[in-house]
């Protein structure tokens, strides 16, 4: 009798049985509030009737129409749909499966455009846990160790975290690029330098918004030593940051950018866009796969896109989570324990210390053991495990978020008090 791999852990007890908006319902009937979102996935909420209809619509169809065999509707209705919140300059897509195949994706075609080997990523990113992903990765050593050696061409430059470093974020932000430069004469010369790799928004390194004048320094950088920027939107894109991209929040465009997660409600589906200039230097033969731009997931994704623009989702992303983030900033002054409260749209995060302020992954773990109880699903992230994450859907109601946020203080409280 085979078992799952127990390797492969839960963070809830919580066995599904079916879930509706930002609702999860147990197999005994019980319902638990949702934010965690399948780590940032579900974002037009649970089974939206629309996304199901589309999908049902798709499967008796067609469902596996191999884009390397032949061309299929929903996928050219997708490119469709995502021009219309792409910068215009991304005027090519690319599909494949995962956040982490569209990392590889990206990295790729960086060596390939700029035909240059190495890769600068930054302290914290997580971009997946396939092998070249794992190599940009440095979120936590448990997704990176043990099976190394890792690919080669990769350095890390340190990440503008403030709450890290414990200064201003204008010092955080000079320092960062201070170290970037030096990182240019003592290890990698830009000219050997294919790609900047970096999350305007941290996800699993602890919702961290990188400072806007840190990306727009590395715009500057990349234009100036024709290195590709390339932003990975993988968690904070399809609207959750109250922008369609996070990378509007620094005003500037990236040349290569991942997609995953919340453009298909759950489908998993993923994808790089950049300019058809910049994607046609890819090598013949170097972009395919079986399943990438699957033709239900496809359809789930463009239905998901016209969904988020009729609903105005973004807007509401960015009203909600600022309500959120209100809800839970006081918590800071309540509680020593609590560092910071922080976040952006409906990407909302509580980081948690112990006396002397190091980081407190217990605290963490036990808070998110509590929500569970008050039925709240969270999640942690954060190097150091220290950081709880509040995900709701775009589509979230003001009732759920001032549930889910009273809620969350419950299960602050029976930890802390
Ligand atoms: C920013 C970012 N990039 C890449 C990935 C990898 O995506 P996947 O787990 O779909 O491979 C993730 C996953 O959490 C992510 O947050």
């Amino acid at each position: 009798m085979a078992i799952l791999s127990p390797v492969l852990t839960q963070s809830s007890s919580v066995l599904v049985d079916h879930a509706s908006g930002s609702w999860i319902y147990d197999s005994k009937g019980e319902s638990y509030l949702d934010f965690s979102t399948g780590i940032g996935v579900t974002s037009t909420g649970h089974c939206h009737p629309r996304v199901v209809a589309a999908a049902r619509d798709q499967v008796g169809k067609v469902i596996h129409a191999q884009a390397t065999t032949v061309r299929h509707r929903p996928m050219a209705d997708f490119i469709d749909e995502l021009s219309t919140v792409l910068p215009s300059s991304l005027d090519s897509v690319f599909f494949s499966n995962s956040g982490s195949e569209a990392v590889e994706s990206a990295i790729r075609l960086a060596r390939m455009a700029t035909g240059r080997p190495n890769i600068i990523a930054f302290q914290g990113g997580f971009h997946g846990r396939t092998m070249a992903a794992a190599s940009v990765t440095s979120a936590a050593t448990h997704v990176r160790s043990g099976f190394g050696p890792l690919m080669g061409g990769v350095y890390f430059a340190p990440y503008p975290n403030h709450f890290h470093y414990g200064w201003p974020v204008d010092q955080t932000v000079e320092f960062c690029l201070r170290e970037l430069d030096f990182l240019f004469h003592t290890q990698t010369m830009p000219k050997e330098t294919a790609a900047f790799l970096i999350e305007p928004v941290q996800g699993d390194g602890g919702y961290i918004q990188t400072p806007p004048a840190f990306l727009q320094g590395l715009r500057a950088l990349a234009d100036e030593h024709g290195i590709m920027l390339v932003c990975d939107e993988v968690q904070a894109g399809a609207g959750k940051t109250g922008r369609f991209w996070s990378h509007e929040l620094a005003g500037i465009t990236p040349d290569i950018m991942t997609m995953a997660k919340g453009i298909a409600s759950g489908f998993p589906i993923s994808a790089i866009a950049a300019p058809t200039e910049i994607m046609s230097r890819a090598w013949p033969g170097s972009q395919g796969g079986t399943y990438g731009g699957n033709a239900v997931a496809a359809a789930a994704g463009a239905e998901t896109i016209r969904v988020i623009a009729d609903e105005h989702l973004v807007e509401n992303a960015g009203t909600q989570g600022s309500e959120l983030g209100r809800l839970l900033a006081p918590l800071a002054d309540r509680y020593d324990q609590v560092g910071e409260t922080r976040g952006v749209g409906v990407m909302r995060a509580v980081e948690f210390v112990d006396a002397e302020g190091r980081p407190a992954p217990q605290t963490a773990s036990a808070v998110l053991k509590a929500a569970e109880r008050e039925h709240l699903l969270v999640l942690t992230c954060g190097p150091y495990g220290n950081v709880v994450r509040l995900i709701p859907p775009l589509n979230v109601s003001a009732e759920e978020i001032a549930l889910g946020a009273t809620r969350f203080q419950a299960a602050v409280s029976a930890v802390l008090d």
